[in-house]
């Protein structure tokens, strides 16, 4: 790690949500949205890092629509793994750190206990197959790289499940969540601040499984929000058949942190979320 001598961070992808927290972590980083940096432009990727000379790199810019993954499986792939190829292959020409996020549909969610950094992937849908594929392309170009998966994601910019459930909740009086699919709930805020101090603390190389603590369903999820914001709302648990859907979903996708301290459990971190301006 020594490697890293004169901090110069580079922020590619920082208009989405987490891009929007890693920004307020990362003040001094150069900020690059997709309109100054298209990243799969690969020659762009190159003459833009090679100007800025970055010591890291933190990459938030994916293809994220996991329904529109299906039916656009090249357009996932296009971003989530061959442009992810250009930064890898930028970032060891340059002797730049990676890092990349990653997600929990890597895996098929079948195991009860969850999965550790190296539990046996295999994922379900095609945004879960361009993700393992964006990694597998980060692992074989260079070693000094931070993978992080993460997963349910919720933050102050773009769409997430909190805000959805929070309009529906003003909307209707009952509202149905699957009560069959279980995760770990993220704000993005807490994996931001985690990302610096892995990033600052000079952690060793490799992935990282990172979520706000604990397990719960969407249903789960949702009943809290709903209880957190004093909503006259009735929370209805259902199963996934009754929403039938073209992408299959891993029903068990826990990531297990071996690697770094806890994070906040899910229910603080919403609790935060939810006071910050809303
Ligand atoms: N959201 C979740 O629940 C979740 C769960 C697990 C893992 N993750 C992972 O966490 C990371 C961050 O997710 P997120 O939800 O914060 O993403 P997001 O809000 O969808 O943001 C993605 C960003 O990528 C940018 N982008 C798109 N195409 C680009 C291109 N060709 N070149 C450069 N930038 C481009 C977008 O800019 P424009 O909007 O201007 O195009 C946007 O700012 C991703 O790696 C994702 O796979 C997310």
């Amino acid at each position: 790690m020594e490697k890293i001598k004169k901090e110069k961070v580079v922020l590619i992808g920082s208009s989405g949500m987490l891009g929007s927290e890693l920004s307020k972590v990362f003040p001094r980083a150069v900020k690059l949205t997709h309109d100054l940096l298209d990243i799969t432009n690969r020659e762009m990727v190159f003459s833009e890092l090679s100007e800025l000379r970055p010591s890291i790199v933190i990459n938030v810019a994916a293809y994220t629509d996991v329904e529109g993954a299906e039916t656009e499986a090249d357009a996932a792939n296009l971003l989530n793994s061959t442009a992810v190829s250009y930064l890898a292959e930028a970032c060891k020409q340059l002797g730049s750190v990676l890092v990349h996020y990653s997600t929990d549909y890597v895996f098929d969610g079948t195991k009860s206990t969850g999965y550790g950094e190296d539990g046996e992937t295999c994922p379900l849908n095609e945004y879960g197959r361009s993700k393992l594929a964006g990694e597998a392309n980060v692992r074989k170009s260079m070693d000094d790289y931070y993978i992080i998966r993460t997963s349910w994601l919720f933050g102050c910019h773009g769409k997430n499940f909190v805000d959805t459930i929070l309009k529906l909740a003003d909307e209707k009086s009952e509202i149905n969540v699957v009560n069959d699919q279980f995760g770990c709930p993220t704000y993005a805020y807490d994996l931001a601040v985690m990302t610096k101090r892995i990033v600052d603390g000079r952690c060793s190389f490799g992935i990282y499984h990172l979520t706000n603590d604990g397990v719960c369903s969407w249903f789960e999820f949702a009943r809290e929000i709903v209880f957190l914001r004093g909503v006259d709302c009735c929370v209805v648990p259902c199963s996934s058949d009754e929403y039938p859907s073209q992408v299959r979903r891993p029903k068990y996708s826990i990531l297990n942190n071996n690697r770094m301290d806890k994070m906040p459990h899910w229910k603080d971190a919403l609790k935060r979320y939810l006071s910050v301006g809303r």
